[in-house]
């Protein structure tokens, strides 16, 4: 609790919506430490946080591109988001129109690129859909992982922007090529020249990130559970037998003839095992839900410790799904937990009453109808 109370360094205290999704344009004046969204489905409630994570990494949380976003039948919209950030006020403005370049702001003054905004304010989302990192396939994994390590590493997300824009001229050169019934070993090489090194650095970081971040994890599903089974995550990738460069040569054949790049750090996975075993096959449902939440919450410690400084947590409909026990013990943990600003959405009044309750700290609550946000109490 007195850990709760403690200044949030980074926050989030207006936030303004003008033509985005369902909002033609909404203020809203936001609480240091909680703030919870209620209202029917479909009303717009998940819709707000996008909005925030919008602000923090200059893109929806739902992979929907900018057009998706601009309220139906509009051509922009814009984002407005007043941050107090190490003491200091910093305004950020999205302003989006979807044929031409998106400007970003920071107090004004618009970024040159993107990624220089990028991890300047953490953010973890938590939401229904996470399950999909251990039910689907390995890109949401991945994801997950340059999600954390973009926030963290300027680099990184350079460097994997640079392997993903080659992976793609590779692939484009190798079905050209086919289609032509020729080969072109050199212009191939001028592709592995660059893949190299930014896999080689990806490689690197990916491996220093799941040794540092496997124990946390472990930590957080012990609390989450109050068990002791043992979970882990391991990171798989060809790079921990072979140079990226050696790869690429011996698969070479094979990536002729599928017309695409068969081995590099796009085939990445993290392996999520209990009890040694992967948890997709022989994790019960409630184990899987823990697994989860145990993940979302080790990034959250991860993002803590990197940036010194408590991320932004959005949490979206995460307590329907659970049971009531893990609805507990996740209370707990946010109670006691060393959390800064929180974002809670819920259809449910009567458990948002509770944890408000629970929290027993500043707080705002909004009631969301159809693209309109209402306060439903006065600030002390
Ligand atoms: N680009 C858009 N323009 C207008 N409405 C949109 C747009 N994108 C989504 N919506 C609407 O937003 C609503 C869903 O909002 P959402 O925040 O997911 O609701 P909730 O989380 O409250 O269930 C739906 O009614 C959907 O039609
Ligand atoms: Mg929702």
């Amino acid at each position: 609790m007195q850990r709760f109370n403690k200044p949030t360094d980074l926050h989030l205290e207006k936030l303004i919506l003008t033509q985005f999704k369902n909002y033609a344009g909404q203020t809203l004046e936001l609480s240091e430490r909680l703030n919870c969204f209620t209202g029917l489905n479909g009303m717009g409630k998940t819709n707000l946080l996008d909005a925030v994570y919008y602000l923090c990494l200059s893109k929806s949380r739902f992979g929907l591109a900018d057009a998706h976003l601009c309220r139906q039948g509009e051509d922009f919209f814009r984002l407005e988001g007043h941050f107090r950030w190490q003491q200091k006020p910093v305004k950020i403005v999205a302003k989006v129109q979807p044929r031409k370049r998106k400007v970003l702001e920071n107090n004004d003054v618009a970024y040159s690129t993107l990624s220089e905004h990028i991890g300047l304010f953490p953010v973890v989302f938590i939401g229904p859909d996470d399950t999909q990192m251990i039910t689907e396939g390995s890109e949401e994994r991945r994801r997950f992982i340059d999600n954390t390590l973009s926030q963290t590493d300027p680099l990184y997300l350079r460097q994997l922007m640079t392997y993903n824009q080659v992976l793609q001229q590779r692939n484009a050169a190798l079905k050209q090529l086919a289609e032509q019934r020729r080969f072109d070993q050199a212009l191939i090489s001028v592709y592995d020249a660059q893949l190299a090194p930014a896999g080689r650095y990806i490689h690197q970081k990916r491996r220093e990130f799941v040794a540092e971040f496997a124990p946390i994890m472990q930590a957080t599903y012990n609390k989450i559970c109050g068990s002791r089974e043992t979970v882990s995550c391991s990171y798989r990738s060809a790079l921990e037998q072979r140079p990226l460069e050696e790869l690429l040569t011996q698969s070479i054949e094979k990536d002729r003839i599928l017309q695409r790049t068969t081995e590099g750090v796009h085939r990445d996975d993290l392996e999520l095992l209990i009890h040694d075993l992967p948890v997709k096959r022989f994790g019960s449902q409630g184990q899987l839900k823990s697994f989860v939440l145990a993940l979302k919450l080790a990034q959250y410690d991860f993002l803590e410790k990197q940036k010194s400084m408590r991320p932004i947590l959005l949490l979206d409909d995460i307590f329907d799904k659970l049971d009531a026990e893990r609805v507990s013990s996740l209370l707990q943990l946010l109670h006691h937990g060393d959390f800064g600003q929180v974002f809670i959405t819920d259809t449910d009044e009567h458990r948002v009453e509770n944890i408000i309750r629970e929290f027993d700290a500043d707080y705002r609550r909004y009631r969301i109808e159809n693209g309109s946000a209402h306060l439903q109490n006065a600030i002390a």
